[in-house]
Formats: structure tokens, sequence, C-alpha cells
């Protein structure tokens, strides 16, 4: 056999072992181009490497040398298909899987600031003996105004300052009627009234949720926030006792250095009321109002003034939490800014 024909099979050798390792895509197709070309005994090396002893004397170191370089590139595509399929593992185990290798880890989405403030409150205040109430956002005037002792008349009650929804022209008209319009409730005081409403006294309940003003938005103002209310109604509950629950609240959920001071204050529904400042960066922020439930409150849900006495509260969660975490703006917690909520 002359030298060149016994390149050209050496060549079509060489290609057809290295397409069949490379198209393998499971251990046993590669065990089979293993046996088909590389076989001891039927393998398509082995037969070419028999015709050597036909090839012309003198050209027999050459064949030898091209027969040795194609032996290694067949026997170094198999070693890469192998790498491929087990990643160097044993060949006869398919599921080969190292069971000492990290495992990936999961990327895990955080509670949202809001909300764990919100809970923790929650846990402060059960642990204070207060069980949680619920009220809806949207309210009528009733209980977002009426039976807390806010006047038809009362500028609290002007269309600009609240989310009427739909009758609010009316209403705005017409000052002297109430309309019993619906509005996104401004306050959660809404559910004082619908608590006491179906149950008796004593009462001691917080609701915490959702509120809405237009109000201009800046780094402490933002139109829809979050206010925790609470109530407690019994026989002989006095103003000391309001400041004790909100002193041991703000030491419980801010730290013991806190400080917080009262501001004779204003509101329809508490005589007195105050004003409950904390402190912070070197200043005071306002944290919400309080006071002494107004007996016209206690009369319009049918309690009688003269036998109960109790106090109320409502503070912005917003606040709290900013204070507690050193967040200088109340916007941050409504971009959705994961580089932010994943700190938390
Ligand atoms: N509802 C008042 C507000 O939103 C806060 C308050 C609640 C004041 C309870 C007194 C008693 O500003």
């Amino acid at each position: 056999m002359a030298l060149p024909a016994f390149l050209t099979q050496l060549g079509e050798l060489l290609d057809s072992a290295v397409e069949s390792f490379k198209k393998a895509a499971h251990v046993e197709d590669l065990e089979k181009s293993r046996i088909e070309f590389l076989g001891a005994k039927q393998g398509q090396l082995k037969t070419v490497q028999k015709q050597m002893g036909g090839v012309d004397k003198e050209d027999r170191p050459e064949a030898g040398k091209k027969l040795n370089e194609v032996k290694q590139a067949i026997n170094a595509a198999f070693e890469a298909a192998k790498e491929r399929l087990l990643g160097g593992g044993d060949t006869t185990t398919a599921e080969a899987f190292d069971v000492t290798l990290p495992g990936e880890t999961l990327t895990l989405g955080h509670v949202h600031p809001i909300t764990q403030t919100i809970e923790e409150i929650k846990d402060i205040m059960g642990r204070l003996g207060f069980s949680v109430a619920e009220g809806p956002e949207i309210e009528d005037e009733w209980h977002n105004f009426e039976a807390l002792n806010i006047p038809l008349e009362h500028p609290a009650r002007d269309p600009l300052d609240n989310f009427y929804l739909a009758a609010a022209n009316v209403a705005a008209s017409d000052k002297t009627k109430s309309q019993n319009a619906l509005l996104l409730r401004s306050q959660t005081s809404t559910v004082q009234i619908r608590v006491m409403e179906k149950t008796p006294p004593p009462v001691r309940i917080v609701s915490l949720g959702r509120v809405y003003r237009p109000d201009e938005v800046d780094a402490t103002h933002y139109p829809m926030f979050h206010q925790i209310e609470g109530l407690l109604i019994d026989t002989q509950v006095t103003l000391a006792d309001l400041k004790s629950v909100l002193r041991l609240f703000a030491s419980s959920y801010l730290g013991e250095d806190v400080h917080i001071r009262f501001r004779p204050s204003f509101f329809p529904f508490t005589e007195p009321s105050v004003e409950v400042d904390m402190n912070w960066q070197g200043g005071w922020l306002e944290m919400g109002g309080a006071g002494m439930v107004d007996p016209n409150v206690l009369s319009a849900v049918g309690y009688d003034p003269e036998e109960v006495t109790g106090f109320a509260f409502g503070l912005g969660i917003e606040r709290l939490c900013m204070r507690r975490h050193g967040i200088n703006d109340i916007r941050e917690l409504y971009k959705n800014d994961v580089r932010f909520l994943a700190q938390f």
C-alpha cells in the first residue's frame, strides 16, 4: 500500500472519531464510540494499524509516526468528551454528583421595613395588654369626623384636606348638611369609634394601618402613611396612665435612651389633648397626638361618660421606623429601590 493512501485513511479515521466523541450526549453513547474507535479487538484504530504491514518498507517509519499522532489525538478527543460528560469523574456512573460542593444560595426577599415595624409594634403593645383591631380604609363621615366630635363646619373636613370619593363636591357646596360622603380615612381614630360601637367597656386595643392626606410630599410627609391608634377605656383611667404607656412603648421600640415630651394641644375628640415628640438628631420630631377621650365621643358610641374614662393616641409609624433605622427621608420607604430595601 502506498503511503498517501494510508495517510488518507488515518485522516478519515481521526475525523470520524473526533466527530463521534463530540456528539456523544451520554456516557452510554461515549462508551459505544470508544468501543467503535479504540476497541482493543475490532476497533477502527486497530484495523488501520494492521494495514501498516502493507505499507512500503521505506515509508513505514513515516507511517508509524503519523499513526501515533492520530492515536494520541483520538485519545485526547475521548478524554475531552469524558471530562465534558462526567467532569472527570468515574465513567461507570452516569449521575456522578459531588456532595461536598457548596450548595447554591437562594436570594430571599425581605419583609418591607414598614411591615416589620408594624409587626414589632403589635408585639410590644400585645405585651402591654392591647389587642389588635382593624377598620376599613374607605370610611364614612360619621366614623372619620362626626362621632369623633368634629362638627360639619370644622376645617378638618375641608375637601382640600381630605381624599373624598365621588360625593365630595356636593359636600363642599353645602357645608350645613352632611352628605354622608365616603373618603379615604385621614386618621385611624375611626377605629376607636368602630370598636366602641360594638364592644362594651373595658376596651384596650391598638389599630395599625394606612391613612391618607393630600399633603405636599417632603422628607417627613407623604400622602399615604401609617398610624398606630391606641385606645384604653376603663374606670378611673388618667393622663398619667397615658404617659406611662407611651413612655414604655417608646423605650421598648426605640431604646432606653429615647426622650419623649408632651406638649399641650387640641383635638376635637380628646380633652385634654397633647402632642407627643421624640428627640432626634439634636431636635424634636413629632410622633403623634394623644389625650383623654372626650365625653362627647363616649356618648356618641353609647358609653356613659360618668362611668368610664379613657385615653387615646395616634402615632406615625413611618416616623418611628425612620428614627429607629436612621432613615432621613420618608420617600425612601416608597421608592421600592431594592438596594435600599435589602438593608432591612
Ligand atoms: N388622630 C389624630 C391625628 O391623626 C391623632 C390622635 C389620636 C390624637 C388619638 C388624639 C387621640 O392627628
